[in-house]
């Protein structure tokens, strides 16, 4: 199947059976959520992976009490870093740049010049600009999820401070951003199932410059 027929498929699933998802399927889909592109390779997030059974009951309620919490296998948690320090920016081009055998230096000028402008920016900015690195990495794993024919469920209905604290996040300097359950649909009790996808239409939705007016 093609990216768009996989896209077709796939639907913010609101009822899992409770079937697991195979581990190879789970990598995967991890995989393509690291290969993800991220604002000057800094990845300042990570991905926690909960299958523990009390831990997901414990979830359930600060996730609004969404019953894929439970049912599904796999839930993903997109986490941000907290902030960018000059020390962490320094370690992620360290590690790049011997892994591709470059000078150390190589990359001096600019990181100073990443650093000059984000040190000035305020704390809740970091978190924010973390947390949209954080989500290109969750869209790139709802299409990898979509190519293994496994059902996910695009989730922000929960409570982020909530969350934190049952996973202990703040101490691995971490926000909780976004939550992927990854499972199977169980089509006979899941409204959504088999209901046509809605978009905006193309022509609303993709502006030519063209159609631009002139300022
Ligand atoms: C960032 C984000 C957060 C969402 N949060 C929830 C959620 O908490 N619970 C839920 O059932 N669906 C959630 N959705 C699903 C959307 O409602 C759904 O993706 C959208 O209506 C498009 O439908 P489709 O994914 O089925 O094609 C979320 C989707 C995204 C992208």
């Amino acid at each position: 199947m093609s990216l768009l027929e996989n896209l077709e498929w796939r639907y913010a699933t609101k009822k899992m059976n409770g079937k697991a998802v195979p581990q190879e399927k789970v990598d995967y889909i991890l995989e393509a959520a690291r290969l993800s592109p991220s604002s000057s390779g800094l990845q300042p997030y990570r991905v926690i992976v909960v299958t523990d059974p009390e831990i997901k009951e414990k979830m359930k309620p600060i996730a609004w009490d969404q019953s894929q919490i439970t049912d599904a296998s796999h839930i993903l948690v997109f986490a941000a870093w907290e902030n960018y320090t000059e020390e962490k920016i320094k370690a992620v081009f360290k590690e790049t740049l011997t892994a591709r055998g470059l000078p150390l230096d190589k990359m001096d000028a600019y990181r100073e010049r990443l650093w000059g402008m984000y040190s000035q920016l305020p704390e809740e900015w970091h978190a924010h600009h973390a947390a949209k690195q954080a989500y290109i990495a969750f869209g790139t794993a709802i299409a990898a999820a979509a190519e293994q024919k496994v059902d996910a469920t695009p989730m922000e209905g929960f409570d982020p401070e909530g969350l934190d604290a049952l996973l202990g996040l703040k101490e691995l300097g971490l926000k909780s951003a976004v939550v992927l359950p990854l499972g199977y649909r169980d089509e006979e009790n899941d409204w959504l199932a088999g209901m046509k996808k809605f978009r905006t239409p193309k022509e609303e939705f993709i502006i030519t410059s063209d159609e631009l007016v002139e300022q």
